[in-house]
């Protein structure tokens, strides 16, 4: 198997099992995002605790890329602080559209053929600018 193969199989395995799809119980954030491109929408449930990602979920419909990256993004994130899950998502989208990561991007790592197709790299970034959206937004 080479190199293009794994990450295929791993985009693959995220789709056909995705990780932390669904919904919480009690979120103490919500945000939607709509790719304005296709119409396709996802949504984030996040629980924050003392500045951490206790726990997360996403919801929603689009292509493979899209799910693949959100179910990679909240397996990364999860359990992190949201300093940390900053950095993550602000490395990746510099990495999908063809720079470097400074810090090691996971499973995330398999969608690095993106960068080679702009249409793309919007249904990449969807779940990370979804989580950038929530940040951005004053907490209740
Ligand atoms: Fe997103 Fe084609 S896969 S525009
Ligand atoms: Fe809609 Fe990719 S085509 S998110």
């Amino acid at each position: 198997m080479n190199l293009d193969e794994i990450y295929r199989e791993t985009i693959l395995d995220h789709n056909q099992s995705p990780r932390n799809y669904g919904h919480l119980d009690h979120p103490t954030k919500v945000v939607g995002l709509l790719n304005p491109t296709c119409g396709d929408q996802i949504q984030l449930e996040l629980l924050l605790q003392d500045g951490k990602i206790q726990d997360i979920r996403f919801s929603g419909q689009g292509c493979s890329i899209s799910m693949a990256s959100a179910s990679m993004m909240t397996e990364a994130i999860k359990g992190k602080t949201i300093e940390e899950a900053l950095a993550l998502t602000s490395n990746f989208k510099n990495f999908v559209t063809g720079g470097t990561s400074q810090i090691p991007l996971g499973d995330l790592e398999a969608l690095h053929g993106v960068s080679q197709f702009p249409s793309r790299v919007k249904c990449a970034t969807l779940a990370h600018n979804a989580f950038e959206k929530a940040m951005a937004e004053p907490s209740e």
